[in-house]
């Protein structure tokens, strides 16, 4: 049996694909969706003896915050000219909290302050919604 798929169908599925692909800032962000996940999850009933896993953890995210501060959301290109200049700016110090506030987790858990741990991982919480309310598109 033949299969012959129709062309224009093909070129359909190409552009959703095209549409889809997720932008470099896109791919940082899922790093440190992925290092944020294990910390809150961990952070529930923190273990003393699993501090270097946490501090790994931690570096993580902070290696993937610092490169996604480098990046400039798409949203960019649809925020009229004479204000992209502000929105990055407000784009890159909304990142620099968040960077500034898992510095202040790796802290925390060095010390095995775990209360305060938990309160800094809220706050990373807080930072990432306010964070995607003002720069991430609509589309997601
Ligand atoms: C730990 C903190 C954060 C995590 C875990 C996180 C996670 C994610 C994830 C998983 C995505 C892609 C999927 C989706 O759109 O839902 C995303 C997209 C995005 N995030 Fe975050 N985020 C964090 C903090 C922030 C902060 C603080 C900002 C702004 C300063 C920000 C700005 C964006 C933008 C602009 C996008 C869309 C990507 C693009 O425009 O190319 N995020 N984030």
């Amino acid at each position: 049996m033949s299969v012959r798929l129709c062309p224009v169908f093909l070129a359909a599925l190409a552009f959703c694909f095209s549409v889809h692909a997720d932008s470099p800032l896109e791919k940082q962000m899922n790093q440190m969706r992925r290092s944020f996940k294990e910390l809150k999850k961990a952070m529930d009933a923190p273990v003393e003896a699993d501090k270097q896993k946490y501090l790994g953890w931690v570096a993580d995210l902070k290696k993937a915050s610092e490169e996604a501060k480098t990046m400039e959301p798409e949203k960019t290109e649809k925020v009229p000219a004479d204000q992209q200049k502000a929105f990055l700016e407000g784009y890159r110090s909304k990142m620099e909290e968040s960077i500034e506030l898992t510095d202040e987790l790796g802290k925390a858990i060095e010390a095995g302050k775990w209360a305060e741990a938990k309160t800094l991982i809220g706050q990373i919480n807080q930072v990432q919604r306010e964070g995607h309310s003002k720069y991430r598109g609509k589309e997601h």
